[in-house]
């Protein structure tokens, strides 16, 4: 079989550290990026140009961004230079070398308020991050034949990443510390390992199109708390419930975040990334 060639930009981040621990394969030939050859907040060099032309990546995954809502807003013009404006540059790029790009959005596409949502139910950002993801994500819909949008709730890890949601629950609960979890916050979240997998099945497979990735079942921040504790063989009642509404964020936050993830399954069926 031809050897695929992917690069991966992004490889400090949570995700694209993952990836670079995880997405390994026969079939795959990957090279990982960070900011110290490519900055998104800069114009992109001649250079840079000219390694995706001569690589011929077949697909070109981007895990940077500024991921920080809370930083989104209070930068918002350079939140807007990373996330739109370099990143879209970007994409024009691996178009030009003919590369398929692989983008993450994020639940904060939607407005929160009716979840579980399917990959084409309407969007309705309610933050600067959430409009910087919409913005990128109709970018690639209106200027490419062929490209991947996997949209996630919230990412988990089986490692102690600090970027992981599960880790600051089991540190506490190792302590024998009360653990206040929201219990107004929906979500479904995908462990990045299994991002890895799944991104190996979408090159094999050559998926394309909007795909959402997370857990089947369906969680509140709180009841994700106490199904690890009950898991792991800790007291449950060190789950203690807050409510994301008595929380000062700059902007309101969407509680309601679940993702319906039916179409990766179907798409590809032999996976199991589910809990
Ligand atoms: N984490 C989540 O819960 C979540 C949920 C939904 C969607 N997503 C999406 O998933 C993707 C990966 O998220 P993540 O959690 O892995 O993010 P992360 O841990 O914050 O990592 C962000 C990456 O982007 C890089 N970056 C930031 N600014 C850059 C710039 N100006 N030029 C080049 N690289 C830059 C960072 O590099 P440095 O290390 O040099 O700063 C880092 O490698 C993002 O697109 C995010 O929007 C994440």
């Amino acid at each position: 079989m031809k050897l695929k060639k992917i690069l991966v930009i992004g490889d400090t981040g949570f995700l694209g550290s993952s990836l670079k621990n995880n997405l390994s394969s026969n079939s795959l030939t990957i090279h990982f990026i960070n900011r110290t050859l490519f900055d998104l907040s800069k114009a992109i060099t001649p250079k840079f140009a000219e390694f995706l032309k001569y690589e011929k990546f077949q697909y070109v995954v981007i895990c940077a961004a500024i991921t920080d809502v809370e930083l989104c807003y209070r930068e918002q013009s350079i939140s807007k230079q990373v996330n739109v404006d370099g990143t879209q540059a970007l994409l024009e790029l691996v178009s030009q070398a003919g590369s398929i790009p692989v983008f993450f959005s994020s639940d904060y596409v939607f407005s929160g308020k009716n979840s579980p949502y399917n990959e084409s139910d309407p969007r309705l950002p309610q933050t600067i991050y959430g409009h910087h993801k919409l913005s990128t994500e109709i970018f690639l819909e209106n200027n490419f034949a062929n490209y991947l949008t996997f949209r996630t709730s919230k990412l988990m890890s089986k490692t102690n990443h600090q970027k992981n949601i599960l880790y600051p629950v089991i540190r506490d609960l190792s302590i024998n510390k009360a653990s206040r979890c929201f219990e107004d916050q929906m979500l479904n979240p995908v462990f990045v390992e299994d991002i890895a997998e799944i991104l190996k099945a979408a090159f094999i497979q050559g998926l394309a199109g909007t795909y959402h990735l997370g857990t089947r079942r369906i969680f509140s921040r709180f009841e994700l708390g106490r199904f690890l504790a009950s898991s792991l063989g800790y007291d449950t009642k060190l789950i203690e419930p807050i409510r994301m509404t008595d929380i000062r964020f700059s902007e309101k936050r969407p509680t309601n975040n679940a993702l319906r993830c039916q179409k990766v399954e179907e798409a590809l069926s032999d996976l199991r990334l589910l809990i």
